[in-house]
């Protein structure tokens, strides 16, 4: 794992934006894990001005996103999908049908989450996948406790998350009580991880990263078991 500490929250985004930039000329039909969160909106920003600059082209691109509340209808302002749409395909000449977010609607979750591991398994696998971080060390909805081996799943939010995402929403109490999300077995298969750290509440969560242990109850440690993981910090993060 190696560590990055840069200067702010835009010397993140930029190095991010040139590290997928890089990927993705590398291999313009390659597979992309996207995030969603406040962390990454930054490096979307500069996907797209790279994008409009014409340094990077998306038009064979795929990418599959980490996680979706459920329920939630794709079209909800707050559905990931949604987030996606405004914060980054919509701006790009990324093809609709590349794009793959769970579906917060399924009626059968656990059918949708096998046909989605399969679905990545079909596209060669993740090339890269991009990360954000919850206060407590969870990766996607990975929450302290998560298992190892847990491919996409249907999991409960915890109160620590259910509080930290109620300020995109106009009550607690409408914050979904579920997520579906990419499982740490899914997010460990991609070929390269990108984790985006930024801001003063995730200093304990940057710390756990710097020993040598890894502990369910902080998902993120599991990212030590890669051996292809950047991790971007602000100095904010790890000034704390
Ligand atoms: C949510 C997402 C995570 C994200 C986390 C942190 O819970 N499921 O994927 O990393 O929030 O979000 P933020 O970047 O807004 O702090």
């Amino acid at each position: 794992m190696l560590i990055r500490i840069l200067k702010d929250y835009d010397a993140v985004s930029a190095y991010a934006a040139d590290i997928i930039t890089e990927v993705v000329k590398g291999n313009p039909s390659c597979v992309l894990g996207l995030a969603t969160g406040s962390t990454p909106i930054g490096t979307y920003r500069k996907l797209i001005e790279e994008y409009r600059a014409g340094e990077v082209d998306f038009a064979q691109v795929r990418t599959y996103n980490l996680d979706e509340y459920y329920p939630m209808a794709p079209d909800h302002v707050q559905s990931y999908r949604h987030f996606m749409e405004e914060h980054l395909f919509r701006h790009i000449n990324i093809v609709s049908e590349n794009t793959h977010v769970p579906d917060g609607t399924a009626e059968n979750p656990a059918a949708m989450c096998r046909d989605y591991d399969a679905a990545i398994r079909g596209a060669g696998g993740l090339d890269l996948q991009l990360l954000g971080i919850g206060r407590n060390g969870h990766i996607g909805f990975n929450e302290p406790g998560a298992s190892l081996f847990a491919s996409t799943h249907l999991t409960p939010l915890t109160e620590n998350t259910i509080e930290a995402n109620a300020r995109f929403f106009s009550s607690p109490k409408e914050v979904p009580t579920h997520a579906v999300t990419m499982g740490m077995a899914s997010i460990l298969g991609a070929r390269k991880i990108l984790l985006l750290i930024s801001g003063k509440d995730k200093h304990e969560a940057l710390l756990r990263l710097y020993d040598d242990t890894v502990d369910p109850q902080c998902p993120a440690t599991f990212l030590k078991l890669h051996p292809d993981v950047t991790v971007l910090a602000d100095e904010e993060a790890y000034h704390g």
